[in-house]
C-alpha cells in the first residue's frame, strides 16, 4: 500500500459548463477515490478548472466581458454541478492562480537551465482585423484534399484529412472572417527528444523497474510515438493570449497545454497550504512511494503520457505512477449531438433526476479499458429499475420493513441455513477493493448483484411472510439474513452510491461508517432497526424524454453563446445506392466479428497495415489492409472489434498471405474508417 495517493481527473475547460462526457470521467474518478479511501488509504483528489487559451479569450470578447469574469462564472457552475453529483474532490481550484504561475515558471526555468529549451521563428496566420495570431482551430477555409468549404485549419471534418492551416485554400479568420496574412515570430520550444529515453523507461511497468502502471494499449500508444521520434514542442503563444507570460520572454505566453497539467500541482499546493500538509511529499518525491494517478480521456494521452512525465522529470517533480484512460461517452449509440438533444449538460440531468442513477449506470458499465460507453436511455431506465430497484433495494426494503413493521424492529440473529450464503457473500466482498483499485467498477457492482440474487432467492424459498404468526422467530431470522446481506451490499455500492450506504448505516444503527473491512461484522441481535428509508425509485421513460427535450433547448443556447454548432450539413457526396436485392444476395458472404490483436505497418508497403485478427473459436487470421494512410498510429486499432469478410479466399501477397478482409468506409485512401462493432460482440460471431 502506498503512503499517499494523489488522484486527478482532467481539468474541465472553463469556456462552458460541464456535460455528461465530463461526468463519465468524474464519476470514474470519484468511485476510484472513494473505494481506495474506504479501503483505508490516504487518498486526495486534486481538481481545477482549465482556464487559459484562445477559446476563452474569444468567448469572453464575444460576450463583452473580461476573461476573468467568464472563468469565474464557469468555475462556480462547475463547482455546483460537481458538488451536486456527489463528487468527493478535495479541491476544485483554477489554473489562473498564483501557485500555477509560480510552478509554470519553476518548471520552465528548470528545463531552460538544463538546455532543453530552444527559440525558433514560426510562421503563422495573423489577422490584422482581430489583432492576433490565429491558432489552428481559428482559421477556416477550403480543405486542400476534398475541397469542402469551411473546414478547420488542422483537419477536415468531411474527409478527415489533417494538414496545416497554411495548406487551406482561401483561408479566413473564424473570429471575424478577415483574410489572414502569414507573419513570423519567435516561439519557445521544449526539446522533448532529450527525454525520449526517460519516457521510454517511465512507460515500462513499475513491477519491471519502470515508472508507471499503464494498460497495454496506453503503453503501445507511447511506444508508437517514441518510435516516430519526439518533435520539439512549441509551448509559447503570442499576445494577446489569456494565460501566463513566459519569464524572460515579454509578450510570449505559455500555451494552455503547458500550464493546464501544472494546474494539478498548483491545486495540490493550495490544498496543502489550507490543510497543513506537506506539498513536497507529493510532488517533490520522485522515486518515493507517493502514487500519482491521472484519469483522462483517450484524446489527451499524448499530453499526459509523453510531454507530462518528461516535463516533470526534467524539473525534478514526481511523475505519475498511473494514467488511466477511458473511452468516449456515446448517447443512444451515437456521438453526443446538440441537435438530437443528447449533448446533455450536467445541470440539465440534475434538474430531472438524482445523481445516483447516472452514477450507478456509468459505474456498472465502466471497466479499465478504453472502450466507448453508450448511455442508451432505454437501457438506462431498464438497468436502474432491474438492478437497483428490483434487486438491491428490494432485498433491503422487504426485510427491513418486515422486521420493523411486523416483528417489533429487533433484528435478532440471522438464520443458520443462510450462513453458507452469508459466508460466500463475505468472500465475494473480499474481492471488491482490488476490483475498484483496478478501475473495474462494473465487476465490483456485479458482485453486489450476485449476493442480492442469492439472498432474494433464499427469501423467496423461505417465505417468511407465511410465518409471521406461526413462527415469528424463524421469520425474523430469515429477514435478518437479508439485512446482513444488505449491509455487505451497501459497502460494495458505497463508492458509487454513498447516499445509499448512509441510509443503510442509519437504518442498521451502525456505530461507524461502513468500510470493506467492517461490512461483514455481525449486527448486535438486540439492535432495533430504524424505519425504512427509500433507497431507489423507478426511473420513468418520460423523465428521460424530458431530459432529451431540455437538452435540445439548453444546447442550442450554449451553442449560440460559444459560437459552435454541430448541425448536420451534407456538403459531401456519396455514391448512389445500388439496385435493390433480396436477402439471398447476402448468401455466400460470411462476415464475422474479429478482434484486432495486433496491428503494424508493413515495411516497404506505404498503404498497407498488417493485422492479426482473432475470430474466437475460428482461430486467428493474418490480414493485410490498405488503410495505412488513414491510421498513422496502427496501435489505435488494437482491441477494436471489426467486421471481417471471413470466407474470402486467402490471397498470396508480396508480404505474406492475406486471410480475409476488414470492412471499412470512405472514399479515398487517407479517409478510410474501419467499421467498428459494439465491443459486446464476440469474436467469431456471424454478422447478419
Ligand atoms: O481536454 C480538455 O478538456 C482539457 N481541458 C484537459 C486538461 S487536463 C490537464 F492537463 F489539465
Ligand atoms: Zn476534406
Amino acid at each position: 500500500m502506498s503512503k499517499q495517493v494523489l488522484v486527478t481527473a482532467a481539468l474541465t475547460y472553463a469556456n462552458g459548463p460541464a456535460h455528461l462526457g465530463h461526468l463519465l470521467e468524474a464519476i470514474q474518478t470519484d468511485v476510484y477515490v472513494r473505494a481506495r479511501r474506504m479501503a483505508g488509504e490516504d487518498v486526495i483528489w486534486m481538481w481545477a478548472a482549465d482556464t487559459h487559451g484562445t477559446p476563452i479569450q474569444i468567448r469572453a470578447r464575444k460576450e463583452g466581458i473580461p476573461p476573468e469574469t467568464l472563468i469565474g462564472r464557469s468555475h462556480a457552475e462547475h463547482l455546483a454541478d460537481y458538488t451536486d453529483f456527489q463528487l468527493s474532490f478535495d479541491i476544485y481550484y483554477t489554473t489562473h492562480s498564483p501557485e500555477n504561475k509560480a510552478h509554470c515558471a519553476a518548471i520552465f526555468n528548470a528545463l531552460k537551465e538544463r538546455g532543453h529549451t530552444a527559440v525558433r521563428e514560426v510562421e503563422q496566420f495573423y489577422s490584422e482585423q482581430d489583432q492576433m495570431f490565429l491558432p489552428d482551430r481559428f482559421v477556416k477555409g477550403t480543405c486542400p484534399n476534398c475541397k469542402s468549404e469551411d473546414q478547420y485549419g488542422d483537419n477536415c471534418e468531411v474527409c478527415g484529412a489533417t494538414y496545416s492551416p497554411t495548406d487551406l485554400i482561401d483561408p479566413y479568420s473564424a473570429v471575424s472572417g478577415d483574410t489572414p496574412v502569414l507573419r513570423s515570430s519567435p516561439h519557445v520550444f521544449v526539446k522533448l527528444d532529450s527525454y525520449a529515453d526517460y519516457v521510454a523507461q517511465w512507460a515500462k511497468p513499475r513491477a519491471e523497474g519502470g515508472g508507471s502502471d499503464l494498460r497495454p494499449e496506453v503503453r503501445n500508444f507511447v511506444k508508437s510515438f517514441l518510435e516516430k521520434g519526439l518533435n520539439d514542442w512549441d509551448i509559447s503563444r503570442d499576445k494577446p493570449y489569456f494565460g501566463f507570460e513566459i519569464p524572460g520572454f515579454p509578450e510570449k505566453y505559455f500555451y494552455v497545454w503547458f500550464d493546464a497539467p501544472i494546474g494539478y500541482i498548483a491545486a495540490t499546493e493550495r490544498w496543502c497550504t489550507d490543510n497543513n500538509r506537506d506539498f513536497d511529499s507529493y510532488w517533490k518525491n520522485e522515486g518515493g512511494d507517493t502514487e500519482i494517478v491521472h484519469v483522462i480521456g483517450k484524446d489527451i494521452q499524448y499530453f499526459h503520457c509523453v510531454f507530462w512525465p518528461a516535463m516533470l522529470h526534467g524539473a525534478g517533480y514526481t511523475p505519475p505512477s498511473r494514467v488511466q484512460v477511458h473511452g468516449w461517452l456515446m448517447v443512444n449509440g451515437e456521438k453526443m449531438s446538440k441537435s438530437r438533444g443528447t449533448f446533455i449538460l450536467a445541470r440539465t440531468y440534475l434538474d430531472h433526476l438524482k445523481p445516483d442513477y447516472l452514477r450507478y449506470y456509468l459505474a456498472a458499465k465502466l471497466g479499465a479499458s478504453q472502450n466507448d460507453l453508450d448511455l442508451d436511455m432505454e437501457d438506462f431506465a431498464n438497468r436502474v429499475n432491474a438492478d437497483l430497484v428490483n434487486k438491491l433495494a428490494n432485498l433491503a426494503s422487504r426485510s427491513i420493513k418486515f422486521i420493523v413493521g411486523r416483528l417489533g424492529g429487533t433484528i435478532g440473529a440471522p438464520a443458520e441455513d443462510a450462513a453458507p450464503l452469508l459466508e460466500t457473500a463475505k468472500q465475494r466482498l473480499a474481492t471488491v477493493p482490488a476490483l475498484y483499485a483496478e478501475f473495474e467498477s462494473a465487476k465490483a457492482l456485479r458482485v453486489a448483484m450476485e449476493i442480492a440474487e442469492d439472498l432474494n432467492l433464499f427469501m423467496t424459498e423461505a417465505a417468511p411472510w407465511k410465518l409471521t404468526k406461526s413462527d415469528p422467530e424463524r421469520a425474523r431470522a430469515v429477514n435478518a439474513a437479508a439485512v446482513y446481506a444488505s449491509k455487505i451490499i451497501a459497502a460494495i455500492v458505497k463508492p458509487v452510491l454513498p447516499g445509499w450506504a448512509e441510509k443503510i448505516e442509519r437504518m442498521l444503527k451502525l456505530e461507524s461508517p461502513l468500510t470493506f473491512a467492517n461490512a461483514g461484522e455481525p449486527i448486535p441481535p438486540e439492535t432495533v432497526l430504524g424505519k425504512y428509508e427509500t433507497l431507489a425509485e423507478r426511473v420513468q421513460k418520460k423523465t428521460l424524454d424530458a431530459i432529451i427535450e431540455a437538452g435540445k433547448q439548453r444546447a442550442a443556447e450554449e451553442a449560440a453563446a460559444s459560437g459552435d454548432a454541430d448541425e448536420a450539413s451534407y456538403d459531401y457526396e456519396v455514391e448512389a445506392l445500388s439496385d435493390e436485392v433480396t436477402i439471398d444476395a447476402f448468401g455466400p458472404i460470411d462476415l464475422r466479428v474479429g478482434k484486432v490483436l495486433e496491428c503494424n505497418s508493413v515495411k516497404g508497403a506505404r498503404k498497407l497495415l498488417q493485422l492479426t485478427v482473432d475470430l474466437g473459436p475460428l482461430g486467428t487470421r493474418n490480414v493485410f489492409s490498405g488503410i495505412s494512410k488513414s491510421y498513422p498510429d496502427p496501435a489505435a486499432l488494437v482491441g477494436k472489434h471489426v467486421a471481417v469478410f471471413a470466407n474470402l479466399k486467402p490471397r498470396k501477397m508480396k508480404f505474406g498471405m492475406s486471410e480475409g478482409m476488414i470492412l471499412a468506409a470512405g472514399a479515398s485512401d487517407d479517409a478510410v474508417t474501419v467499421i467498428e462493432l459494439d465491443p459486446r460482440s464476440r469474436p467469431g460471431e456471424r454478422i447478419t
